[in-house]
């Protein structure tokens, strides 16, 4: 690669060609209004060739689960069966306008209310909601159900929410967004929830300000609580509820019902356990499951069934809208292929085939990339390893040398309580050969620390960007062309969408 491979389309540019071929016009031609005409519109002028190797090319350029391993912890980035993708591209589906009538929306009423009944089938709660667009507006319905639920028994006091120290980032913003004080409860060394910590903050004095817990099982650690239940009870005991984080939901499906436990509102990623992996920001569901204490709660519209007929209802006590319309359809009618192509028994398998998969990891590598927590029993659906390279080396390190062997890198640095960690999910999607090469990867770059660490420092080798400021990214993207910038690197960091040029000087490379 002698050359960085993306040009801006801008540069590509050729006075007077042409992409399209209009059709004649069958209305009489009109002049467009004087003033809104524009001539400082500087816009590329390509044939379609151009434009197609384009984008082809810039789709080159990104990881995705169609073309490798992505073992991303607590992502779930499962492939995902084309034959959602057919389902949910359907005529009927895609083109449903939203505000079509119940009577002419028959169709896709019926998916929604058949998913709901899958889910809760699946996790046995009494009702579902699938209005929430991702599982953090999945947590902020549960929530807001907490909140409005304790303030119908006058209990406005209830403010403070537990909630380990190993959970998600979102759980304790959600608590923040729906006005609740998030209290962190530590883990053990074994990584469980510490009970004498939690026994602390529920009861005493305690007890009457406690509004609930939001709890994670599998925890993000990826291993299962066994003294759930023990904990469940120890909040209702106090007057809380028990929020379940069911983002891990796909180590547990068909084997446990959430509700069973005795939780009393839980959301799903659909986008992560029932296909359309999550990641890039793309569209996702929420969905939230409610047991009889919070059903009435659940934001709305649900659909209904009444005889042969579909309808929308809003739950009596709801806690209103999070989302236009339906929520996010499309993923919706790809989680419901999902559950129907795969079938009760499918449902089983894939869950522990996921727990298979990210056992067999673990054992591979588990020599050179120690586990903290957990290391003796058995892991749900992904690890977090704690890498032990030295001190010249870092995490981060260890991920973007495993770009340069073609897999995306796992989650690092999270949970915030293993130290460098690295966490794995491999999903049971994967071969026993892709699985193999992955743990060989992690070897050999286990091998390289010692003998060669400036492979690491220096890695990834092969990319047109290298090592991002992602603060900067995400904080300061450029997203727009700047004319006056078509440096060859200024084109590629704006094409990557990413950073300018003076927030991170070094991330382009060139090859000799
Ligand atoms: C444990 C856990 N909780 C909550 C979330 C939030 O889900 P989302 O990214 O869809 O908002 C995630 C994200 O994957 C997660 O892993």
């Amino acid at each position: 690669m002698k050359e960085l491979p993306v040009p801006l389309i801008y540069e590509e540019s050729a006075g007077g060609r042409r992409g399209v071929t209009l059709p004649k016009p069958d209305v009489p031609q009109s002049p467009l209004p004087e003033d809104l005409l524009r001539d400082d519109l500087n816009l590329p002028e390509t044939d379609e060739p151009t434009v197609v190797r384009h984008f082809t090319r810039l789709s080159r350029q990104n990881f995705s689960i169609d073309g490798q391993f992505y073992p991303l912890g607590s992502c779930t980035m499962k492939y995902n069966p084309r034959m959602n993708e057919e389902a949910a591209g359907l005529r009927g589906f895609r083109r449903a306008h939203p505000l079509l009538g119940a009577a002419e929306n028959q169709g896709a009423l019926g998916l929604i209310w058949k998913l709901q009944e899958s889910l809760k089938k699946i996790t046995g709660f009494a009702a579902f909601s699938l209005q929430p667009a991702a599982g953090a507006q999945g947590e902020l319905a549960g929530v807001l159900m907490i909140r409005a639920y304790h303030q119908s028994r006058g209990n406005r006091e209830r403010k403070r929410i537990l909630i380990p120290d190993s959970a998600h980032g979102t759980n304790p913003a959600t608590c923040t967004m729906a006005g609740f004080t998030a209290e962190t409860i530590p883990s053990t060394p074994s990584g469980e929830l510490d009970l004498g910590a939690l026994k602390n903050a529920c009861t005493g004095e305690k007890q009457a300000t406690l509004a609930g817990l939001m709890i994670t099982n599998p925890n993000t650690l990826g291993l299962f609580e066994p003294r759930i239940r023990e904990i469940i009870a120890m909040i209702h005991d106090a007057g809380g509820l028990v929020y379940g984080d069911g983002a891990n939901m796909n180590a547990l499906l068909g084997v446990l019902k959430p509700a069973d436990l005795g939780l009393d509102v839980m959301h799903l990623n659909l986008h992560k356990t029932f296909a359309t992996p999550h990641g890039g920001g793309g569209p996702g569901a929420g969905a939230v499951g409610a047991g009889p204490l919070l059903a009435d709660y659940l934001p709305g519209p649900l659909a209904a069934k009444t005889g042969e007929t579909y309808g929308p209802v809003t739950p009596p006590r709801s806690i209103g809208r999070l989302k236009a319309f339906y929520g996010n359809f499309g993923v919706l009618v790809r989680a419901y292929a999902y559950i129907r192509l795969l079938g009760r028994e499918g449902i089983r398998r894939a869950g522990e085939q996921a727990v298979l998969n990210a056992n067999y990891v673990k054992a591979l590598i588990q020599d050179l990339y120690p586990l903290p927590f957990g290391a003796d029993r058995p892991c749900m659906h992904e690890f977090a390893a704690s890498p032990n390279l030295g001190n010249r080396l870092s995490t981060l390190d260890i991920a973007k040398r495993l770009i340069d062997y073609g897999f995306h890198p796992p989650t690092v640095y999270f949970p915030l309580i293993v130290r460098e960690a690295l966490m794995v999910e491999p999903t049971e999607t994967e071969s026993k050969e892709t699985l193999d090469a992955f743990a060989a990867a992690l070897r050999a770059i286990a091998g390289e620390a010692k003998t060669r660490p400036e492979l690491l420092t220096a890695a990834p080798h092969d990319t047109p960007v290298g090592r991002l400021d992602e603060t900067a990214a995400a904080r300061k993207p450029v997203l727009t062309y700047c004319p006056g910038t078509r440096s060859r690197e200024g084109s590629v960091m704006r094409l990557t969408g990413l950073i300018s040029k003076e927030i991170y000087p070094r991330t382009i490379r060139t090859k000799k």
